[in-house]
């Protein structure tokens, strides 16, 4: 064979690499060269050896497969190097512009024609050299299209918030898969999901894409999600990096936060995600931070994200998240994407500009290119090609993986006097509200999935983007039938409050569904249900005491009528399976074992910032992030305030109790050991929490989540588990050195089953001094 690893192959290659100069231009499967200068001169030799070599049944295709960027068997940065040396100037500058994937009448744009219609962005590659062309599409819930007569039907997992709500790293990993999945077969090979933006502010219109309030939950949760997309060869995105915590003004906002505090909170979050899932790309995010854009930020790109973490991947910016040039190159963003979202082309003729000047080096230009080039290769993406097969989609199966991440994931926040779970032998049953006649609630804004079946209540307005409001076709009223077929069950939209309560004075049940709709560019204003339908409830649960509430809310909201009632789900945004896996769970034949990854507070008053700034168009100002790394449980327990649920809380059928705790450490390491045990009479799972607090060091709160552990257990079964501490979470960051610092003194170890939990039981732990790297790793070790 001429193109074994042999001197053949090595010969022709170098003799090939004689053409350096020639430009080549390439069609799908084609491949014609044009030759300058003294090449002309080997032009007819050339020719002779390709027709020996096609005659010797080798394609051309095959010629190129055999480049040595083509060798599966070389390294990711290697294979990178070695097609970057082939690939001219232009073409490296097409790599790093991205195209938004719709049509836009406003900008007079025009999709490229080989991007998906009603996607989010398209690059070209470069085929000549077999690099494909990126195909993009949103997000971590599933694949999403932009609104518009071509959208794509898929899989809704539940919210990002539910899925960290699962607080279980497999139900997460399982999720990214199947969505990972879909994504390939509508032909994508990026998918922009990997949201793990901190929960500073409950009224964040996209808290709903996230991963809660800490930094160890959020950033593990979303980790595993992105490893299970990339384990389809398909790039994931971890976004937004960095601070983009609010909609309201989230183009202009400028937030403030020393870096420290930063580390030890937001940063850590995405930190944790992109050691766990080594995310193919970052998107950098929309708003300033201490002054400078997040994409222009050469504090959080070039410092923190690739010098600090050693971040390997490219830096895409949001659609729209660019205004500059020089500045944005130089700082360490690698591709413009999503024109015509930013004002200008940026990274169109003004970066080759800027790279012929040298303004912006060509070995930035090289870098970024390289960057791009190496998760293509690292991930699957050049061996593995995509191509469209949405037939091959089984919604069936994975109609069953967003059922049980939402059923893992919705949290029994009260259920006094066992009102949950409901009785198939009850005779009348009261639905009301939240149209649970039709379907279940969604999100909005890009993330947004359509369902197979369309949009079960259309009109709801805004009906354009972040809308439409979207309710998936799967009703809890049909599922709850299904449940309780001997009942006779009536539904009620709850538009007048007086005849809903009227109708289920009487019933042997009644559930009443609650509903936020929040998007992106969209933050809820305050926290209480719109619509007044605290109203509502409370005048159901008035005429009947045995009301239960289910909420589809995208984070927390406050609930005024809770005295009166007994019973609440919170079933976040539950998917495409929503009604069933709601009905699941309250009639008992799933247990739930979801727990909060978020504070839900009893008012706006005990956040740090109880009033938010309104949105004014292009209004900058600052927003203050004074609570530093006390983020929600953290500043909650600063501050001595009782929220109206903590962190961590779930309650289930059954009933845990958690003892035999142990805490040592082993090899410089805190591990902590720990009995969890089922008291009650059903199966179930509960989640052990371990929170470290300081004794004798100060840290921004009194204590951290530390480590967790959901464990299932039969009746009366129990089971020993044990955790391992990141050194990062009981050390404090120094920036003057960029290490993490442990102090020395006494710690004590909380096994709890939420932040605030009267029956958690504590040891305490000696830890000597000790220092970590940036990356948490003992200082000194390699
Ligand atoms: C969002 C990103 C999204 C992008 C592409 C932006 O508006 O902030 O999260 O990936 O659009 O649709």
């Amino acid at each position: 064979m001429i193109f074994a690893n042999g001197a053949g192959y090595g010969d022709f290659m170098s003799w090939l690499r004689g053409f350096r100069n020639c430009a080549a231009v390439a069609g799908p499967g084609q491949y014609s060269f044009c030759f300058r200068g003294s090449a002309v001169r080997r032009l007819a030799t050339f020719k002779k050896k390709l027709v020996v070599l096609c005659a010797a049944a080798i394609s051309c295709g095959s010629v190129m497969a055999a480049e040595p960027w083509m060798d599966a068997k070389l390294g990711a940065d290697e294979r990178a190097g070695l097609v970057l040396r082939e690939m001219t100037l232009d073409e490296k500058l097409k790599l790093v512009f991205g195209y938004f994937g719709a049509d836009q009448e406003g900008k007079k744009f025009k999709r490229p024609e080989l991007s998906y219609d009603q996607s989010a962005g398209f690059i070209y590659g470069v085929p000549r050299l077999h690099i494909p062309h990126l195909w993009e599409t949103d997000a971590g819930i599933g694949v999403a299209s932009q609104g518009g007569p071509n959208v794509r039907r898929a899989t809704a997992l539940p919210s990002g918030l539910n899925t960290a709500a699962t607080w279980d790293l497999g139900t997460a990993y399982a999720g990214g898969a199947m969505i990972g999945a879909e994504a390939r077969a509508f032909g994508f090979n990026v998918l922009l999901a990997g949201g793990v933006n901190l929960m500073r502010e409950p009224r964040n219109g996209r808290n709903f894409e996230y991963g809660g309030e800490d930094p160890l939950l959020a950033g593990r949760i979303v980790g595993a999600q992105i490893k299970g997309i990339q384990s389809n060869h398909v790039v994931s995105t971890l976004k937004h990096f960095a601070l983009n915590d609010q909609e309201t003004n989230r183009t202009t906002v400028n937030v403030k936060i020393g870096d420290a505090q930063a580390r030890m909170s937001d940063l850590l979050a995405l930190q944790i995600a992109n050691e766990d899932g080594h995310p193919g790309a970052v998107m950098c995010a929309y708003n300033r931070v201490n002054g400078v854009y997040s994409c222009e930020n050469d504090y959080l790109l070039n410092g923190v994200l690739k010098g600090d973490w050693g971040f390997q991947g490219w830096v895409m910016s949001d659609w729209g998240a660019l205004h500059s040039t020089i500045p944005a190159a130089n700082a360490g963003l690698d591709q413009q994407s999503g024109m015509p979202f930013d004002l200008a082309d940026y990274f169109g003729p003004p970066l080759k500009e800027a790279v012929l000047n040298g303004w912006v080096p060509q070995a930035r230009l090289d870098d970024m290119a390289r960057r791009i080039l190496r998760s293509m290769f690292a991930h699957g993406l050049v061996d593995h090609p995509v191509a469209p097969a949405p037939d091959t989609i089984d919604s069936k199966a994975h109609a069953a993986v967003s059922l049980k991440d939402a059923q893992e994931g919705m949290v029994l926040l009260k259920n006094d006097g066992h009102v949950l779970p409901l009785k198939k032998s009850a005779k009348r049953i009261v639905v009301i509200g939240g149209h649970a006649d039709k379907g279940v609630l969604a999100g909005g804004g890009s993330s947004l999935v359509y369902p197979a079946g369309g949009n079960a209540v259309p009109g709801i307005a805004p009906t354009t983007w972040p809308g439409p409001v979207m309710y998936y076709p799967s009703a809890p009223l049909d599922a709850i039938r299904r449940h309780a077929p001997g009942a006779k069950v009536v539904y009620h939209d709850g538009a007048d409050p007086v005849a809903a309560a009227a109708l289920a004075r009487d019933a042997d049940a009644v559930v009443v569904f609650a509903t936020q709709w929040v998007g992106e560019g969209v933050d809820a204003r305050t926290l209480a249900l719109p619509d007044r339908q605290d109203d509502l409830i409370a005048a159901v649960a008035a005429a009947n005491p045995k009301t239960a509430v289910v909420l589809e809310t995208g984070g927390p909201v406050t609930m005024p009528w809770l005295p009166h009632v007994p019973a609440v789900l919170e079933a976040w945004y539950p998917g495409t399976s929503g009604g069933e896996a709601i009905a699941g769970i309250l009639f008992g034949d799933v247990n739930p074992s979801g727990h909060l990854p978020a504070t839900f507070p009893a008012s706006e008053a005990q956040l740090p910032r109880p009033v938010m700034e309104p949105e004014v168009e292009n209004r900058r100002f600052d927003v203050d992030y004074h609570e530093g790394a006390a983020v929600g449980y953290k500043w909650f327990d600063l501050k001595g305030l009782k929220p109206l649920f903590p962190f961590g809380h779930g309650l289930s059928y059954t009933d845990f109790t958690l003892s035999g705790l142990s805490a040592g450490v082993n090899g410089g390491t805190l591990q902590a050991s720990f009995t969890v045990r089922n008291v009650g009479k059903v199966a179930g799972k509960e989640v052990a929490q371990i929170y470290v607090a300081p004794v004798d060091a100060q840290w921004e709160a009194p204590k951290r989540l530390a480590g967790f552990r959901k464990v299932e257990l039969k009746p009366g079964a129990s089971a020993t588990a044990s955790v391992t501490v990141d050194p990062r979470l009981l050390a404090v960051y120094d920036s003057a050195t960029k290490t993490w610092k442990v102090a020395a003194g006494t710690y004590r170890v909380i096994l709890a089953s939420s932040a605030l939990d009267d029956k958690a039981v504590t040891t305490t732990v000696r830890l000597d001094a000790a220092v970590y790297d940036v990356n948490g790793r003992p200082v000194g070790s390699p």
